[in-house]
């Protein structure tokens, strides 16, 4: 994009008023430094501050205070003897299939990086937009449009084949008609930023709040519909895709489960986070006194969220503290784009540490980390894998890497984006329907 003198002139002036008022320690007097470092990420101009940032595919890169904090770990189990969904042939593999890493003074975290093969992390993307995107299971469009059921992934792809045309009956995803007055559902989301809804009145304490709990007999209002949503193509309305629900749905306004909403959860979604919290059992840090006792058998994948990031989208600090059970391991894979993932203590006064999650890592919250803050501040740009580029074959190195016939259009939607895939455990045992 090319800009003009006057554009050029804005961006400078924009950039030194930023830099001036971040070098100002009285500007941010009263920011938690958990604040401050969404800040810094978030910042475009000046660009962040990335020094201190964890990077665990590029051990010799990291800064001195960093490497010094970084503890390499043995997982008990192979991962892919675990589930066929990880797993690599290449010998390169062979002497890292049981490699994580913990932090020093972050007890509970464990990063296990990239497991996965390429062809496995193309199959995860396909089964986030074409199969998990759909009815039964619910997103932030459903409170606004009449979503297909076949999905509206669906809808894309025959866009995209140019076998749906605006003249279609079906082009417009019909919007939810409004009816009723009164608060709309879009008042729950943050202003500054396209945030998700359970943010911006996550109490900073980390005591448990009863209400925030998963019994708590509330009356579960549906949101209403906004006004003001925009009619657009399946193309750019996969787009505004911000997040969906597995399992027992969620209900974001009292951030409590729906008991009657429980949809079965995806098989090879629930597959991948079994084997990994088996595989982090009896991980720890011996000398800050931390062990993950949770055995690997009592954990039963029943809820989940996939958060859909677009380039600029973030996920503001926030404690997951809707599920029972609290001791239980929650497990998140990310997909596509790299991000800064911002690892903070029980309040926003701990200041986080920052990691750079790759295609692939898998981000453990065990123990003391399950009740911590923890967030997303930035996508960061240009960082998408060759094997997830729409013409990933192009560059294929072996006669093996043939090209998957529709990976285009996933690879096409994947170059704007980053998916979060994240599981966690909601009730003791299991619970009858
Ligand atoms: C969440 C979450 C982190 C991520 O959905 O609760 O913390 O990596 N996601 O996107
Ligand atoms: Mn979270």
């Amino acid at each position: 994009m090319q800009l003009t003198k006057r554009q050029q002139k804005l961006r400078a002036l924009e950039s030194s008023r930023n830099s001036a008022k971040k070098s100002n320690p009285t500007s941010y007097v009263n920011q938690a430094p958990f604040r401050y470092a969404e800040r810094n990420f978030k910042s475009r101009s000046p660009p962040p501050d990335m020094t201190e940032v964890f990077d665990f595919a590029n051990m010799d890169g990291n800064a001195d205070v960093i490497k010094k904090r970084i503890v390499e770990v043995k997982l008990k189990s192979d991962l892919r003897g675990l589930c066929s969904l990880f797993g690599d042939s290449e010998e390169t593999w062979r002497d890292q299939w049981d490699r994580a890493y913990v932090i020093k003074g972050v007890p509970g975290l464990v990063v296990i990086p990239n497991p996965f093969s390429p062809p496995a992390q193309r199959h995860l993307v396909r089964r986030c937009l074409r199969v998990h995107a759909r009815h039964p299971n619910l997103s932030n469009l459903d409170t606004h449009y009449n979503m297909p059921l076949q999905g509206l992934w669906e809808l894309v792809e025959r866009e995209w084949r140019g076998n749906l045309k605006e003249s279609d009956k079906d082009y417009f995803v019909s919007l939810k008609n409004i009816d009723t007055g009164g608060e709309n559902g879009d008042s729950v989301y943050d202003e500054e930023e396209k945030d998700y809804p359970r943010q911006p009145d996550i109490s900073s304490s980390p005591s448990l709040n009863d209400s925030q709990h998963a019994t708590t007999p509330t009356l579960k209002l549906d949101p209403l519909p906004s006004p003001t949503v925009p009619v657009l193509s399946p193309r750019q309305l996969i787009r505004k895709l911000r997040w969906i629900t597995l399992g027992y749905q969620y209900h974001w306004a009292t951030k409590t489960y729906h008991l009657n909403r429980r949809v079965a959860f995806p098989e090879d979604v629930g597959d991948i986070a079994t084997a990994v919290v088996k595989a982090v059992e009896g991980v720890g840090l011996d000398e800050e006194g931390w062990r993950n006792d949770y055995a690997g058998d009592d954990f039963r994948p029943q809820a989940g969220v996939i958060n859909y990031y677009q380039l600029r989208d973030a996920l503001m600090g926030h404690v997951d503290q809707s599920e029972l059970n609290m001791q239980a391991p929650l497990v998140s894979v990310s997909l596509g784009h790299d991000c800064i993932y911002l690892m903070g203590g029980p309040t926003r006064d701990t200041k986080p540490v920052a990691l750079r999650l790759r295609s692939g890592d898998i981000v453990v919250m065990t123990g003391e980390s399950r009740t911590c803050f923890h967030g997303v501040p930035r996508i960061l740009e240009n960082t998408l894998p060759g094997h997830l580029a729409p013409e990933y074959w192009t560059h294929a190195e072996t006669s093996e890497q043939v090209p998957d016939d529709d990976w285009r259009i996933f690879g096409e939607y994947i170059s704007e984006a980053r998916i979060n895939l994240n599981v966690r455990q909601v009730f003791d045992r299991e619970v009858g329907m």
